[in-house]
C-alpha cells in the first residue's frame, strides 16, 4: 500500500490522538499494514511490524542517550542549555554508564529476591480485595495500590506520602510521549511535567540524606553504601535510580493487571476459566502481554546508519518502535487479534529485548499472576460495570478506573 503524505499526517494524529486511548488498535493496524512510517520534520521513522521492531531492538546501532540524536545535537548548536539533555537514569544512557548502573540494582531485582516477597505481595492483595469488594473499581483498589506498596516497600520510600508522588510520577510518566525532545518547556504540560521532576529530585534527595544518616534494610540504603564504598556512584546517580524505579514501579504493572482483567471479563470464559484453574495464570498474563502490553511504544537512536528491512535510519535519526502493533503481527502470530492464553509462548517484546530488558519483569509478573489468580478466585462471578476510563498516556497507556460488579 503506499501512501500519501495527507495520509501520513492522518495516521500521526490517530496514533497519538488522546481521544482514541481506549482503542488505538486500529491506527496500529494502519501503521504496520502501510510500513514503516517516514516523518521528515522530526528526524524520525516509526515502525510497526514485529520483525522491523525486534530487529531495531537487536541492531548495534541503536541506542538510547537522546543526547545522540541530530535533533538535539542542533538544539544544543543553535544555544540550548546541554544540561537540558542530561540523564543519569540508565534506562536512557548506553554502555558502559548503563552497564555499571544496572549492575547495581539488578540483584535486588533477580527471581529469587523476587519470590522472597510472595507472601507480602500475597497479603497486599487479600487486603486490596476487600476494597474491591466496597468500591468495585478495579484499578484505584487493586491494579495501582499492588505495585505502589511494593516498590515503596523495596525502595524505603513512605507509602504514606502516595498522595504527593502520585500525580508527579504520573505527569513524569506522560513524559515519555514527547518522542522529540524540545530543548525548552513549550507548553503548560511540559512545565508542570518539569516541577514534578524537580519535586520528586527533592523529595528522593531528602529521603536518601536520611538513609546516610540512618540507614534501612531497603534498596535506597544499598544504593547510598554503593555510593559509599567508591563504587562510583554519584547523588545524581542515586536519585535517578530511585526514580526510574518509583516510577517504573508505579506506572507499569498497574496497566498489566488491569488491561488482563478488562481481556478476561470482554472475553467469554476466561475470568471463570481462571476462577476455576489458578494455573492459567501465568498464560493469562504473557497473552496480556502480547495482546495489550503495558508499554506500548519505544525508541531508539541510530547511533550509525541502521538498515530495517528495505528502510535506512540514518545516524542521529529516531526510531519508533510500536510495540502493541508488533505484537498483533498476522506475520508473527496466528489470529493474532483475538486474545487467547492456550496460544502457547510468545516471543512478545513487551518487556524489551536485548541491553535494556526489562529489569522488573519477574516482579512484575509475580505481582500480576498473584493479583489476578486472587482477584477471580474472590469473585468467580465478576462483571463489567460500564466502560472502563483511560488515561491520555500513550506510552504507558492504561486505564484509571475499571468498573466491576462483583456480586
Ligand atoms: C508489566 C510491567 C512492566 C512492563 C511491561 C515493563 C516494560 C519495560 C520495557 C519495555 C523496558 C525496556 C525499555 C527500553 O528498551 O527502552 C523496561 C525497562 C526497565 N524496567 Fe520495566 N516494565 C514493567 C515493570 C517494571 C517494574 C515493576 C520495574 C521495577 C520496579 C521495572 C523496571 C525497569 C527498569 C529499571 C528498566 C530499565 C532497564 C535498562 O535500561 O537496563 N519495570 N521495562
Amino acid at each position: 500500500m503506499t501512501r500519501t503524505e495527507h495520509d501520513s499526517h492522518a495516521l500521526l494524529e490517530a496514533l497519538f490522538d488522546p481521544a482514541q486511548r481506549s482503542d488505538p488498535y486500529p491506527a496500529y493496524r494502519a501503521a504496520r499494514e502501510s510500513g514503516p512510517l517516514v516523518v521528515p520534520e522530526l528526524n524520525m521513522v516509526m515502525f510497526g511490524r514485529y520483525a522491523d521492531c525486534e530487529q531495531i531492538l537487536r541492531n548495534p546501532g541503536s541506542a538510547v542517550d537522546r543526547r545522540k540524536s541530530t535533533l538535539v545535537q542542533r538544539a544544543i548548536a543553535d544555544g540550548a542549555d546541554p544540561a537540558v539533555f542530561d540523564t543519569d537514569s540508565f534506562l536512557q544512557l548506553d554502555p558502559p554508564d548503563h552497564t555499571r548502573l544496572r549492575k547495581l540494582v539488578q540483584k535486588a531485582f533477580s527471581p529469587k529476591r523476587v519470590r522472597d516477597l510472595q507472601d507480602e505481595i500475597a497479603t497486599i492483595v487479600d487486603h486490596q480485595l476487600d476494597r474491591v469488594a466496597e468500591s468495585g473499581d478495579l484499578v484505584t483498589d487493586l491494579a495501582y495500590p499492588l505495585p505502589v506498596t511494593v516498590i515503596c516497600r523495596m525502595l524505603g520510600v513512605p507509602v504514606e506520602d502516595e498522595p504527593r508522588f502520585g500525580s508527579a510520577s504520573q505527569l513524569i510518566a506522560q513524559g515519555l510521549d514527547d518522542f522529540v525532545p524540545t530543548p525548552e518547556p513549550a507548553d503548560e504540560g511540559q512545565r508542570q511535567r518539569l516541577d514534578a521532576v524537580r519535586w520528586m529530585h527533592d523529595y528522593l534527595r531528602e529521603l536518601i540524606d536520611q538513609r546516610r544518616t540512618a540507614p534501612r534494610d531497603d534498596l535506597m540504603s544499598a544504593l547510598v553504601a554503593a555510593e559509599e564504598s567508591g563504587d562510583h556512584l554519584t547523588e545524581d546517580e542515586i536519585v535517578a535510580t530511585c526514580e526510574l524505579l518509583f516510577i517504573a514501579g508505579h506506572e507499569t504493572t498497574v496497566n498489566l493487571i488491569a488491561n488482563a482483567a478488562l481481556a478476561m471479563l470482554t472475553t467469554p470464559g476466561q475470568w471463570s476459566a481462571l476462577a476455576r484453574d489458578p494455573g492459567r495464570a501465568g498464560a493469562v498474563v504473557e497473552e496480556t502481554l502480547r495482546w495489550d502490553p503495558p508499554v506500548q511504544m519505544l525508541s531508539r537512536v541510530a547511533e550509525r546508519e541502521m538498515t530495517i528491512g528495505d528502510t535506512v535510519v540514518p545516524r542521529g535519526e529516531t526510531a519508533v518502535l510500536l510495540l502493541a502493533a508488533a505484537q498483533r503481527d498476522p506475520a508473527e502470530y496466528e489470529r493474532a487479534d483475538v486474545f487467547d492464553p492456550d496460544r502457547g509462548p510468545t516471543r512478545h517484546l513487551a518487556f524489551g529485548h536485548g541491553t535494556h530488558f526489562c529489569l522488573g519483569a519477574p516482579l512484575a509478573r509475580l505481582e500480576a499472576t498473584t493479583a489476578l489468580r486472587a482477584l477471580t478466585a474472590r469473585f468467580p462471578a465478576a462483571r463489567l460495570l460500564g466502560e472502563p476510563t483511560y488515561r491520555p498516556n500513550i506510552t504507558l497507556r492504561g486505564m484509571s478506573h475499571l468498573p466491576i460488579a462483583v456480586d
